[in-house]
């Protein structure tokens, strides 16, 4: 059996900002191939849906929307290519589970995407591979990503933590190099971008050699990238406290465009359960790390992960959590229950935590965090600072920027998306605060 070319291509990713950059670059791969994208799946002659696997509902939703995919009206089906983090776990067994798909390719294959399009016309494409050279090498040069663009410089991760599958699914370590880095920056500042978020599983381990072959760290591509004309923000994301090293604390006091804002995950407060997780860093050192943040750079805003429920929490290890949460004061978090996930340590430990306990703590643990958040946006009431306004809000001429704090900030006067405009916050909501545009300084 034989099917046509696919002409149009629709990408839906799941989880981390990471999958939202391989999106992108699945998207102009496609683009590059002649094939046009599609504004949804339902109109898309080939859908691919970037999975998750880091929690089982983020994983089990992609055997939902092929079901959906599958059941929908109107001609042929469209072929269906399932990438990202579940791609890279379950491999064939996916199209044993789920008939409909036709392509499976993990996070470090993509740039083979055309020709396993071109396979899947007359039968069924599986690539799991983490080949050696880089799919970076292979795919076509960055186009116009708006305002605020994200750019892949670290992936996977050595740290094993014992619940988490992201080092198996993404694999060991990797920095991307200096120089293909510093272009595709160039690149992306070429096609709009004013602030660009540089990505990683360990964002924070970077380490390659600059033009000169010193050894650089993340603080001395930041540096460099603070040079780079027509960029104006530069942020980094997800941070390991274990390689929160001098040079990048510092970097956040001297470098102008570095935001204050680091995201940097603790995951729990009690150091027992700390330990089971494998996180090698105690509360006590990860509260030493923020001070020197803090010392650096007294504005930051600081962010974090926190994980409810992990095997043997008791009442007491949650308590701890929300004493170092109450100790650190974050401007916003994210807070997950526990998920065992299949092929971990954690997922065969003793002493599981109830589902209703899980939910009851999450709940006072998301109850405290909403509390500091709206108290973090108060304390920036009354402020006037530059807003990059990224997209239009839901009500007719309203805008939504983001502060140099990572707030949403929504503006009902009259901005432009793209601009980069001083804003005076008049109001302070939990999950967003208001603004309007400031006099502009006669020239
Ligand atoms: N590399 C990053 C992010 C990893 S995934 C880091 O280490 O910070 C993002 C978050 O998902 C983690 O920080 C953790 O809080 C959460 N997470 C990972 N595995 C999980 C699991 N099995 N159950 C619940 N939450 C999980
Ligand atoms: Fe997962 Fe831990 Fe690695 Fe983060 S540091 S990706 S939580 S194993
Ligand atoms: Fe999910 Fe993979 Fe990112 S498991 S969080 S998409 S690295």
């Amino acid at each position: 059996m034989s099917r046509p070319a696919p002409k149009s291509f629709h990408v839906k990713s799941f989880g981390c900002q990471m999958n939202v950059y391989d999106g992108a670059r699945m998207s102009e791969l496609l683009e590059a191939e002649g094939m046009s994208a599609a504004d949804s799946a339902e109109d898309a002659d080939l859908v691919v849906l970037n999975t998750c696997h880091i929690r089982e509902k983020a994983a089990e939703k992609v055997y939902s929307d092929i079901g959906r995919i599958v059941k929908r009206g109107g001609g042929s089906p469209p072929m269906i290519a399932v990438a990202g983090c579940v791609a890279q776990a379950e491999g064939a067994e996916i199209p044993r589970r789920a008939p409909a798909v036709d392509i499976v390719v993990g996070p470090q294959a993509y740039h083979r995407l055309p020709e396993m399009v071109r396979a899947a016309q007359s039968g069924r494409a599986v690539d799991t591979d983490m080949p050696l050279a880089s799919k970076f090498d292979a795919l076509p040069a960055r186009r116009r990503q708006g305002p605020s663009a994200f750019l892949t410089v670290q992936e996977g991760c050595d740290k094993f933590c014992t619940y988490c599958v992201v080092p198996y699914t993404r694999g060991a370590e990797v920095s991307r190099p200096w120089g293909a880095i510093v272009d595709e920056a160039k690149a992306l500042i070429d096609g709009g971008a004013k602030e660009i978020t540089l990505l990683g599983q360990n964002v924070n381990a970077w380490e390659g050699e600059d033009e000169a072959g010193h050894l650089r760290g993340l603080d001395g591509l930041i540096r460099a990238l603070d040079r780079l004309p027509g960029l104006h923000r530069i942020r980094y994301t997800t941070s390991h406290p274990n390689d929160m090293k001098d040079g990048l604390i510092a970097a956040h006091g001297d470098v102008e465009k570095l935001m204050p804002f680091l995201h940097l995950p603790v995951q729990s407060g009690s150091d027992r359960i700390l330990k089971a997780m494998n996180r090698s860093h105690g509360s006590g050192s990860y509260l030493a790390i923020l001070d020197r943040v803090r010392a650096a750079r007294p504005d930051i805003a600081i962010s974090g992960d926190f994980i409810v429920g992990f095997p043997g929490e008791t009442e007491e290890d949650f308590a701890a959590t929300l004493d170092l949460v109450r100790a650190v004061g974050y401007a916003q978090a994210f807070t997950f229950k526990y998920s065992p996930r299949p092929g971990t340590p954690a997922a065969t430990m003793d002493d599981t935590v109830a589902e209703s306990v899980m939910d009851e703590r999450l709940q006072r643990l998301q109850a405290l965090i909403n509390e500091q958040q709206h108290a973090f946006n108060r304390t920036t009431l009354g402020r006037t600072t530059d807003i990059l306004i990224e997209r239009d809000g839901r009500k007719p001429g309203q805008r939504i920027g983001k502060s140099p704090w990572l707030q949403s900030v929504h503006i009902e006067d009259g901005a432009a998306i793209g601009e980069l405009l001083p804003v005076e916050i008049v109001s302070a909501g939990p999950n967003s605060v208001g603004g309007v545009v400031a006099r502009r300084q006669a020239a």
